[in-house]
């Protein structure tokens, strides 16, 4: 199968390839920070990604590329739904055109955050602009594609050159930093080659609809620091629990938007690990 991967030079673009197989034909593709072999693309230019997806013609595309600093969208608004929102229109044209199938990387942050667990056909309500123009995105993901899937995450890590909350984590309590952490912000924190392995079953069985790629907890971020701590043997006393209220960020958070991964394990046969699985498989591959 030839697979298209935007944000081929992010994270999770990066640990899809990781985890592809063999014969799986991979283009990854990069904005403005070019890796091996990536082709560059800006999806905010609609002729660009129209002609470069027509001369790839994959069968699938992974698009994982977006405007992912939460509390810069806040700032930069117009730019955050032109990547976000048109950005994820006209991949999805392209597909159209080229009898392609789109797997659309989403958020755990279109939900408010009020109930939790979030199953996949539960009503949304994105809070700030990164959330919005990402559910933007998937608006125009349906409306103008015939062979979607959206796959939505939520607080992605791994191993990948630029910092992720648990490298930083990592990197901070190595140097011997206290840091302060919020008790009341619950996820899914989710290990990009876990989601990655997903997205792959989700082209390989041809599914369409949503998905939950997620981790298989829900967990608050204070705790999640704790075992990050505990799995790379540091010092958990470095870290001090805070709370959004003392703890000021730009963006709303949602309260609780941890997700539900039931349907993925069921309707893909796979499992979605646990973040004691997944930062035990993190510290085996350093
Ligand atoms: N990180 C999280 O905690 C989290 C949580 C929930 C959902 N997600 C979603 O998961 C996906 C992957 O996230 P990630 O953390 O792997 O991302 P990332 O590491 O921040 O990388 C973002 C990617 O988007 C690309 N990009 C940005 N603007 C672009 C443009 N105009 N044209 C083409 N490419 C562009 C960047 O390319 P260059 O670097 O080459 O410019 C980069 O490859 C995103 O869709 C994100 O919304 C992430």
């Amino acid at each position: 199968m030839k697979y298209f991967i935007t944000g081929g030079s992010g994270l999770l673009g990066e640990r899809l390839a990781t985890v592809s197989k063999e014969n799986d034909e991979l283009t990854l593709v990069h904005n403005s920070n070019p890796t091996e072999n990536s082709v560059k693309c800006d999806i905010t230019n609609e002729e660009e990604v129209k002609k470069i997806v027509s001369k790839e013609n994959p069968d699938v595309i992974i698009h994982c590329a977006a405007m992912t600093n939460v509390d810069l969208c806040e700032d930069e608004i117009d730019l955050a739904y032109k990547i976000n929102g048109d950005g994820t229109g006209y991949l999805a044209k392209a597909a159209e055109e080229n009898d392609a199938k789109i797997i659309y990387v989403s958020t755990d942050f279109v939900f408010d955050g009020n109930l939790g667990y979030y199953k996949e056909d539960e009503k949304v309500n994105p809070l700030g602009i990164y959330a919005k123009s990402k559910y933007d995105g998937e608006v125009q993901l349906q409306k103008y594609s015939s062979n979607w899937a959206i796959a939505r995450v939520s607080v992605l890590y791994g191993w990948h050159k630029r910092a992720n909350f648990t490298t930083w984590v990592i990197d901070q309590l190595r140097q011997k930093n206290e840091i302060n952490i919020v008790t009341d912000q619950i996820n899914s924190p989710t290990l990009a080659d876990n989601a990655a392995e997903a997205m792959f079953e989700i082209a390989r069985q041809d599914k369409n609809g949503i998905f939950h790629t997620a981790g298989n907890d829900a967990i608050n971020r204070y705790d999640f620091t704790r075992k990050i701590a505990d799995a790379f043997d540091l010092d958990d006393s470095l870290i001090n629990p805070t709370t959004s209220e003392k703890f000021v960020q730009k963006a709303p958070r949602p309260r609780d938007s941890s997700l539900n991964v039931n349907k993925v394990e069921k309707e893909l046969g796979m499992k979605m690990e646990t973040c004691s699985e997944s930062l035990k498989r993190m510290a085996d591959t350093e």
